[in-house]
Formats: structure tokens, C-alpha cells, sequence
């Protein structure tokens, strides 16, 4: 098989941790061997598990450090009780090398008496414990032994501080080594050795911090499941470690009888004993707690987080958003094979369905009010039908509506009210305003010449007919919306500004503004068409006598719109009386 081949196979994500740590685990070995065959006092361990933790992160420099220590029973069986020591060192360097302490030499330089704490300090104690507050054997013994010669110190200061010395030296010269390594490394290879195991496309670093910042209101997932594992690992060990001591105890006891074998030295071995099977279980407990985090991480918390996310977005506003959101959730991919996976089908399913569901009402909310207007101007025509005179008046009166409301929303006139929705319900009201000649018998509406008084009257109860029309409609509607502008025009559109109008009298502000621009339009209309009792009269004369009823019959601040686009206005009267 060619590299390529073998990187493209499934098993290579399997593989590739494992040669990692392989590689990482020989490069210890070797640097190590290599002091030993030239009787360097050093121990140089630790290279190969600072380039996995920095690199692969915890749990690879963990396993590194760990398998280190178990190959290197095979020189002494002594060194598988340092374990716990170099899986602080992985945990130590995975935390360092997140934090850029690696990316510059000064920087690095801080790491060594940390490094060299947990090797030196704390392996010195491990060892005065091991060898039952004796001295040890290790590389640091023929220093110790000469300290101890000068009489200044103990057994355990001597082996400290020979330990620490010899530490700061080893762990330097480790650090310089990695620091190079990491230098020569390029950055594609680097960023690409990173022990993860994404079951979906990743979430980016920004959105993980992101999720760390928000508040969850109880205890994370992540540290519910350390302090469980972390829980049981200690009450095992307690367990195990009681059973074992007690067991080596009853052992020890029974060769009291030996010579040479005191109670004394029954406690210092016991002392060794569990100093070796304490040191054991620290590094078998990371190596768990690392394995069990990280597989939480990858398998439930970043799938969880990642769909949180996702639905924490998800916009509803328009259809691009709503496809985009659709396709955010289907790009996660999350694909763990298992609980978290079918629960990903599902709200990706839902999420789906529901959008499809949403543009479903949409269309159906369109085709209702659709409806709703056609048949509301099909009443409207009805109406018209039986005025035979008035030719078109209702189309017409709505196109001069919406112009001058237009007009009015360009020039800034009352913009609080006058917004797009409320244009398109006025315009769309407009065609209703004369409804109430339904009530009006067809001798009154096709009468040729004027109307005597009753007749008149009779014709004014149209506003209030329409009104009571409409708002019966209003009551039957789910969503009444225009109506309500059109039972405004219906009811209000004779009325004056000066109060000289009917059916209520009412003047100025007190007249609803859709119905003040209905005035003016409803009486353009009537004057540019032909009755039985006139000739229609010239848009010139119209628009005088609009402008003569400004603060009388019409709202002044309309009438100045009016002709300040009165250009516009011909154009519609003129278009108009071409296609009608
Ligand atoms: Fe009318
Ligand atoms: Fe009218």
C-alpha cells in the first residue's frame, strides 16, 4: 500500500494515535538508553511524552508517559513505580503547550522548575518512600551518598536536593530539545497531529469558547463525568489498596520468624509497598480519568453543544434564513452511531419539517387573504354594477388613494401612521367605501337629474349601511386587518374638515386620516366623470375646485401634498380614462 492509500483508509485515524505514540514512547526510550550507554547521570525521559501532550494533547502524552515506564520495567523493574510521575509530566506539558508556553524560548524556560518539581521533588519523595525512607538507587544515589558524607544532611535532604539538581539540569536540556523539535516541525504537520475524534464537522475554536462562556445552569457534562470517574477510581483504589496491604501485612508478619527480619522492617517494606501501589494507581487513574473525558468530549458533550448552537441560531424571519438554518443543522453531521446520533436525525428531521410546515401556513395565509380580497371586491363590483353612472369610480378612487398616501409617506407627512402596511390597508379598503349603496334602491342611484331631499337622505345612510356591512364581515373574519381602515372609509368618507359633513358631523383631526385623503379622492373622481345631472369637468377645473375646499371640505395638509404631486395625479386621471 502506498502513504496515500494508508491515510485514506478508515483505519487510519485508528492507526496514526497509535504510531504517534509509538514514535513517541521509542524517542523516550532512545534518548534515555543513549544517557545510560554513556553513563550520563540523566534521565531524558521525558521528550518523546512532552511532544505527544504538546502535539496529540492529554491523553496521548498520558499513554506516552505511562507506556514509557511499563517498557522501561524491562532495565528495571523499579521504574513502572515512576509512572504516576511522568503522566503528571504529560498532563503538566499538554497544560503548557495549550497556553503557548512552547512557542518561545524564554517562555518554555518557565516550565523546567515545574517540570522539574513534579520529577525531581516529588519522584525525590516517591523514592525516599519506595525504598522505605532509605536511600534510593537511581542516578542521583552516588550524589545523595556523597552529600550525606559531608554531615550537613539526612538521608531525605540529601537525595532532595541531589534529585532537584539533577532535575533542573535533565528537564532544561528536555525542554530545549522539545522547544527545537516543535521549531523544526512545520505547522501544517503539527496542526494536523492533534488526537481528535470528531464524530461531525468540528465546531471552530471560537464556538467552543463561546459555549464554555455561556452559562449552563447547572455543573457541566464534562465535570459531572470526571468527578463520577474520578469518584469511582478513588473508591477502587481505596478498596484495592486496603485489600493488598492487609493481604501483605498478614504475608510480612509471617516471616517474622526469619532472621534478620524485624518489625522494623516489616514497616518500611510495608511503607515501600504502598508508597509503589499509590504511585501506581495516580498514573492508571489519569491515564482512565484522560480516556474518559475525552471520549465524552467527542462522543456527547461537543455533539450536544454543536446542535445547541445550531438551534440557538436557527432564524425564522425569511425563506433564505430558514433554508440556511436547515442547512446549518444538516452540516453538523453528527454520526456517533448511537443515542446522540438517532436524537440529531430527529430535531434535524423536526427542524426540517417544521420550516416546510411554516412556508405551508405562509402560502395558505396568502391564499386566504387573496381570497379574502377577491371576494370582498367582487362585493364591491356588485355594488358598482347597479350604479351604472359612476363608471369605474371605485378603482379609480383607490388609485388616487394610494398615490396620495404614497405621496404623503414621501413628503414626511404623518409618519408615525402612515407606514407600507398601512398604505396597502387603506388602498386595499378603498374599493369598499361606497358598499353601503346596496341599501340604496335603484331608482334613487340611477335617478337622471337631482335628488330631491328624502331621496338625498336616503342616499347619505350608505356610510352607515356600508359601516354595519363591514363590520358584520369584521366578526365573521379570523383576521379582520384592512377592514378596520375600511370601515373608517365606509363610515367617514363625507365627512368635512369644518364639520359640515355627514353622517356624524365631525370635523378636522377628529376624521380618521384615511378617510380625509378618501374625501378627496372619492371627489376628484365624481367631478372628472360624467352624471346624469353634469358634464365631467376639466382636470384643471377639478383640481381648482379641490384646492377651493382646502380647510373647508378637505384637510389643508392633504390638499398641499395633492398638488405638490399633482403631476402624478394627471397621470392616473389620464391612464385611467384610457384603460377603463
Ligand atoms: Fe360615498
Ligand atoms: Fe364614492
Amino acid at each position: 500500500m502506498s502513504g496515500d492509500k494508508i491515510k485514506n483508509s478508515k483505519f487510519w485515524p485508528v492507526l496514526k494515535p497509535f504510531l504517534g505514540i509509538a514514535a513517541a514512547v521509542f524517542i523516550n526510550i532512545f534518548f534515555n538508553r543513549l544517557m545510560g550507554r554513556f553513563h550520563i547521570p540523566l534521565f531524558m525521559d521525558n521528550i518523546g511524552t512532552l511532544l505527544a501532550a504538546g502535539l496529540g494533547g492529554y491523553l496521548p502524552g498520558i499513554i506516552t508517559g505511562y507506556m514509557t515506564n511499563v517498557v522501561n520495567m524491562t532495565a528495571d523493574i523499579e521504574n513502572v513505580y515512576y509512572a504516576s510521575l511522568s503522566v503528571l509530566i504529560a498532563v503538566a506539558g499538554s497544560f503548557f503547550y495549550k497556553r503557548g508556553y512552547f512557542d518561545k524560548f524564554g517562555k518554555a524556560l518557565i516550565t523546567v522548575p515545574a517540570f522539574a518539581a513534579i520529577g525531581g521533588a516529588l519522584g525525590s519523595f516517591l523514592t525516599y518512600c519506595i525504598y522505605g525512607f532509605g536511600m534510593g538507587e537511581g542516578i542521583s544515589a552516588p550524589f545523595a551518598s556523597r552529600l550525606l558524607e559531608k554531615g550537613i544532611f539526612n538521608v531525605f535532604t540529601a537525595q532532595f536536593v541531589s534529585d532537584v539538581a539533577i532535575d533542573l539540569v535533565d528537564k532544561f536540556l528536555t525542554v530545549l530539545a522539545v522547544f527545537l523539535i516543535l521549531k523544526v516541525i512545520p505547522t501544517r504537520i503539527k496542526d494536523s497531529m492533534g488526537l481528535y475524534a470528531w464524530r461531525q464537522n468540528p465546531i471552530s475554536k471560537d464556538d467552543r469558547a463561546k459555549i464554555k462562556k455561556d452559562t449552563i445552569k447547572g455543573i457541566p457534562l464534562g465535570v459531572k463525568i470526571t468527578m463520577v470517574v474520578a469518584l469511582f477510581m478513588i473508591i477502587i483504589a481505596f478498596v484495592t489498596t486496603s485489600i493488598s496491604c492487609i493481604l501483605y501485612h498478614s504475608f510480612a508478619m509471617e516471616q517474622l520468624s526469619t532472621p534478620g527480619i524485624t518489625l522494623e522492617t516489616i514497616r518500611l517494606s510495608e511503607v515501600s509497598f504502598l508508597a509503589k501501589v499509590l504511585s501506581l494507581f495516580i498514573g492508571f487513574f489519569l491515564m482512565i480519568l484522560a480516556l474518559s473525558v475525552w471520549l465524552a468530549r467527542y462522543f456527547v458533550i461537543y455533539p450536544i453543544n454543536a446542535m445547541t448552537l445550531v438551534a440557538e441560531r436557527f432564524a425564522y424571519d425569511t425563506e433564505k434564513d430558514r433554508a440556511k438554518s436547515v442547512d446549518s443543522v444538516k452540516k453538523l453531521d453528527i454520526r456517533t452511531r448511537d443515542e446522540i446520533e438517532n436524537l440529531y436525525s430527529a430535531m434535524s428531521l423536526m427542524m426540517e419539517e417544521s420550516v416546510e410546515h411554516m412556508e405551508y401556513i405562509k402560502k395558505k395565509g396568502e391564499e386566504i387573504s387573496k381570497m379574502q380580497n377577491g371576494l370582498i371586491n367582487v362585493l364591491a363590483d356588485v355594488v358598482e354594477s347597479r350604479d351604472q353612472k359612476t363608471g369605474h369610480h371605485i378603482k379609480k378612487t383607490a388609485a388616487y388613494t394610494r398615490y396620495i398616501l404614497k405621496s404623503m409617506k414621501e413628503d414626511g407627512l404623518h409618519a408615525d401612521i402612515i407606514t407600507p402596511e398601512y398604505i396597502e390597508n387603506v388602498a386595499n379598503s378603498a374599493p369598499l367605501h361606497d358598499l353601503g349603496k346596496i341599501v340604496v334602491s335603484d331608482m334613487i342611484l340611477n335617478k337622471n337629474g337631482r335628488l330631491d331631499d328624502a331621496e338625498f337622505e336616503k342616499m347619505k345612510s350608505h356610510t352607515l349601511a356600508g359601516r354595519d356591512i363591514i363590520k358584520k364581515t369584521m366578526e365573521l373574519a379570523p383576521d379582520p386587518g384592512y377592514l378596520e381602515e375600511a370601515e373608517k372609509l365606509a363610515t367617514y368618507h363625507h365627512e368635512k374638515w369644518d364639520g359640515s359633513g355627514y353622517p356624524m358631523g365631525i370635523h378636522g383631526g377628529d376624521i380618521p386620516l384615511s378617510a380625509r385623503v378618501m374625501a378627496i379622492a372619492d371627489v376628484l373622481d365624481a367631478l372628472l366623470s360624467k352624471r346624469s345631472y353634469k358634464e365631467p369637468y376639466s382636470f384643471e377645473e377639478a383640481v381648482r375646485i379641490i384646492q377651493e375646499g382646502s380647510g373647508k371640505h378637505f384637510d389643508p395638509e392633504i390638499v398641499d401634498v395633492f398638488m405638490h404631486h399633482i403631476d402624478g395625479i394627471k397621470e392616473i386621471a389620464d391612464s385611467m380614462d384610457k384603460d377603463l
